[in-house]
This record gives structure tokens, sequence and C-alpha cells, in this order.
């Protein structure tokens, strides 16, 4: 699987360089925080925190899409706490292309966080979350609370926390990608890792580099692969599971 991945050629400045051939592809972000920002408004799911990342659109959106994204959001949720639950937390979750998505918070008020929880954006997408989390107290307090003796790095590009770590880079720059990862703490060798990948960016491919073992799975067949997952953690424990989770 490995062997078909895709290395473009990128100039060293790649990470923060704003490609408008990506505008399209970084317009999803905005196009899916929206829909969901305004089916939360409507009472599809809680979540307390979108509003503080997305503003809320006065274009009302057709129910079929709310309850395209109420069934995405809770699947991926879904997924999220079966891994959570086999590796009793110990374990990272990785989601590709995570835009302004609110799963971190969310986990930490169920005290169901990993070890640790990454996201990997383009820079100008990380930016403007980074924006928020710093001007708003609501969603900062809970990073702070988690941090303990660490020292926090929060800047324009980047943070980083004892739990948390939000990264900006382009996906199809794996060299680039694995390197931060690693400078941030992630260890796919010694623990569990789920991806989360946001659907339009071929990310489950290209996570293929970053993770020993990766499995690719699509909404309909994820519960069946967690069980498998779970069972053979059950039956080999030496080997943590290490799932991809493609919401499609
Ligand atoms: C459809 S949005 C989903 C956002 C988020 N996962 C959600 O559910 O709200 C896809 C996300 O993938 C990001 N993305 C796509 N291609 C990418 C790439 N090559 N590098 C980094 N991020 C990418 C986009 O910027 C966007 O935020």
């Amino acid at each position: 699987m490995a062997a078909s991945l895709r290395r473009p050629s990128f100039s060293a400045s790649s990470s923060s360089s704003a490609d408008p051939d990506d505008e399209g592809v970084r317009g999803t972000c905005e196009d899916a925080s929206i829909c969901k920002r305004f089916a939360v408004s409507l009472g599809y799911w809680h979540d307390p925190y979108i509003q503080h990342l997305v503003r809320l659109s006065k274009e009302r959106k057709a129910p079929e899409i709310n309850r395209g994204y109420f069934a995405r959001v809770h699947g991926v949720s879904q997924l999220i706490k079966a891994f959570l639950q086999k590796t009793e937390c110990h374990c990272q979750i990785l989601n590709l292309g995570a835009g302004m998505d609110t799963t971190f918070w969310r986990l930490k008020d169920e005290d169901l966080l990993p070890s640790k929880y990454f996201e990997v954006d383009f820079p100008m997408i990380v930016t403007r979350k980074l924006h928020s989390i710093k001007h708003k107290p609501f969603l900062l307090q809970p990073i702070i609370e988690l941090h303990s003796e660490d020292t926090l790095q929060i800047d324009g590009h980047l943070l980083d926390s004892k739990r948390y770590a939000i990264i900006g880079a382009d996906l199809r720059d794996l060299p680039e990608l694995e390197e931060k990862l690693k400078k941030y703490n992630m260890n796919p060798h010694n623990q569990g890792v789920a991806g989360v990948a946001g659907e339009g960016t071929e990310a489950q491919r290209d996570w293929t580099a970053c993770c020993p073992r990766p499995h690719g799975l699509t909404a309909g067949k994820f519960q069946a692969r967690i069980q498998t997952q779970a069972g053979r953690r059950r039956s080999t424990c030496s080997q943590a599971p290490s799932v991809t989770i493609r919401a499609t």
C-alpha cells in the first residue's frame, strides 16, 4: 500500500505556502464547519464548542444535509469511543484534515481523552483555529487545565501541549508530516493509533506512511473492523491496535 504513495516535490517552505490551487480543498473546511454549526444550532447533536470556532450561517441547510452530518459525526464519534474503550485510552488519535473539529473538547468532557490527541490541517486553517483558541477562554481553559508542568506552546501555526497538538502541514508532504508528528511526540510504534481522515483529503492512503500496520475502514465496515482489531489485541497483547478511520 505504501508503495502507491504520492510523493510530490515540495519546496522548503511548503508548509507555510498557500497554493491557490488548494483553495477549493481548504474551502471544504468552511463548508463542513458551517453545516455542522447549523445542525448543532437546530439540536441535531450537542456541541457547546463549535460556536466558538464557526459562525452561524444565515442560510438554512436542507434536512438531508443536517441528517448526513449527524450520521457522520455520530458514526466517527462511536468509532473513536470504541477504540478508546478497547485501548483503555492508552492510545493516540490522529485527526487528519481536522478543520474546526471539536472532538478533543468533547472527549475531555466525557473523560475519554487518549494519551495524546493530534490534529493536522493546512497551516492556514490551523492559524484560524489557533486564533480562536487563543482568544476564547472556553476553548483555551480545558487545554490549560490538562497541561500540568510542561510548557504549553501556542503560536500562529502550532499548538503543542501534553494531551493535544494542532499541527499545520500539507498531508501530501509525507516527510514533513512524519517529522512534525515525531517532533510533537507521536509514537506509532509503542501505542495504538487511530487516524481520522477528513473526507476529500486522500489522507487514508497517505497515512499509511506514518503507521506501521494501518487498516483502512469505510463507514459501513468500521464496527466489524474495530472488533477484529480488538480481538487481535486480546489474542496477541503485545501488539497495540492501529486503525485508520475514514469518514466517507
Ligand atoms: C471536508 S473538510 C473536513 C474537516 C473536518 N474533518 C470536519 O469534519 O469538520 C476536509 C479538511 O481536510 C483538509 N485538507 C484537505 N487536504 C489537505 C492537505 N493536503 N493537507 C492538509 N489538510 C488538508 C482541509 O483543509 C479541510 O479542513
